[in-house]
């Protein structure tokens, strides 16, 4: 295709398969990562200030404000890069550093919140009301405030409607990540309204609040709500079969062995999604055909998730996850007992 602007190419990310060992079952990952901003969430992006304009919030010559911790950072800055808008990301060091680079090279500002903070602690609170307290005092500025913003999950739609005319009614279970909730509820209602059976299930990382469980901080990077943090209103809890929680050993453990077994890099939240995907696979009678969703890519985390000092220092090695993951994950596809029916239904 010929693009006649980079958010042309959004949703351009293809399937790929991971061989499973289980033999009736068939794991597929959504790459998102290929993306022209490098995640899933340049589809908020565009529908996020494509609401604000229909709304009249924004106006030509205007200014985008948002908290992010880098990937929603990204998507804006293509949109405001290509529609004439300037750009101030509220940001905090728990940001991937690539991922703030990337948002100044296309043009957009930066604003670091004040404070002292652990490294694995993310300032969101502080990052809201400083976004907030920007757009409120700069004429024509908006505050795209991601977390209770209809226009996120409705960007996701799209996602879906991919995801189903690839599948169709043989897809069983969807499983990604969450954090403001956005996607995992535009996806997976979107998914349910097509084929009610496929079961929806979000994972966020071990102290992330979002589904009860004790809150702390943690290393996973764009994903999950922190304690301190209220869950965003676009969490839709009806959409969730099953809320998961991934520690930062496993969710990182898996990016390594997956760039190292396949050579695909794929990011700290999706990696503790596939992670959990693939036990629920590998558990009792599963069969059919499950998505996990590549959220973003592995590129962006080469100082941290793929350097073996920064993890050894902080305790986030963990051999058994890579056992784990060898029985799981064998080296050649294996024979498929349905490949026929399967053939026919995809
Ligand atoms: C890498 C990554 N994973 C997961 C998420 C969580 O997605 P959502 O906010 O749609 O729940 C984000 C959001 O920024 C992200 O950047």
């Amino acid at each position: 295709m010929i693009a006649r602007k980079l958010t042309d190419l959004i949703g351009i990310g293809p399937f790929m398969e991971l061989p499973v060992s289980n033999p009736d079952a068939r794991l597929f990952l959504k790459l998102e990562k290929y993306n022209p901003g490098g995640s899933m969430k340049d589809r908020m992006s565009v529908s996020m200030v494509d609401r604000a304009e229909r709304l009249g919030h924004l106006h030509p010559g205007g200014t985008i404000v948002e908290s992010s911790s880098g990937n929603t950072g990204i998507g804006l800055a293509t949109v405001a890069a290509e529609r004439g808008y300037r750009f101030i990301a509220v940001v905090d060091h728990h940001a991937a550093r690539d991922k703030l680079l990337t948002i100044q090279a296309m043009g957009g500002e930066l604003h670091f919140v004040s404070g002292t903070y652990a490294e694995n602690e993310v300032a969101v609170v502080e990052r809201q009301s400083t976004a907030a307290k920007i757009a409120r005092e700069l004429p024509n500025a908006v505050f795209m405030q991601q977390s209770d913003n209809p226009g996120n999950p409705v960007g996701y739609y799209p996602l879906a409607d991919d995801i189903h005319k690839q599948f169709g009614e043989s897809l069983k279970l969807y499983v990604s990540c969450a954090g403001t909730g956005g996607s995992i509820t535009g996806v997976g209602s979107r998914l349910k309204a097509l084929n009610p059976t496929t079961q929806i299930v979000a994972v966020e990382p071990e102290g992330s609040i979002i589904f009860g469980g004790p809150g702390h901080s943690y290393y996973q990077s764009g994903t999950g709500t922190p304690p301190g943090d209220t869950i965003g209103e676009v969490m839709d809890f009806r959409v969730v079969d099953v809320g998961l929680t991934v520690s930062d050993q496993h969710a990182f453990g898996t990016c390594r062995f997956i760039g190292r077994r396949t050579g695909l890099l794929i990011g700290g939240s999706t990696g503790g999604a596939l992670f959990r995907a693939l036990e629920i696979v590998h558990n009792g009678n599963f069969s059919g055909v499950t998505v996990c969703n590549v959220c973003d890519g592995g590129e962006k985390y080469l100082h941290t998730i793929f350097n073996d000092e920064w993890l050894q220092q902080r305790g986030l090695l963990d051999g058994s996850v890579l056992l784990q993951l060898e029985k799981w994950i064998p080296h050649h596809p294996v024979e498929h007992a349905h490949e026929q029916a399967f053939a026919e239904t995809v």
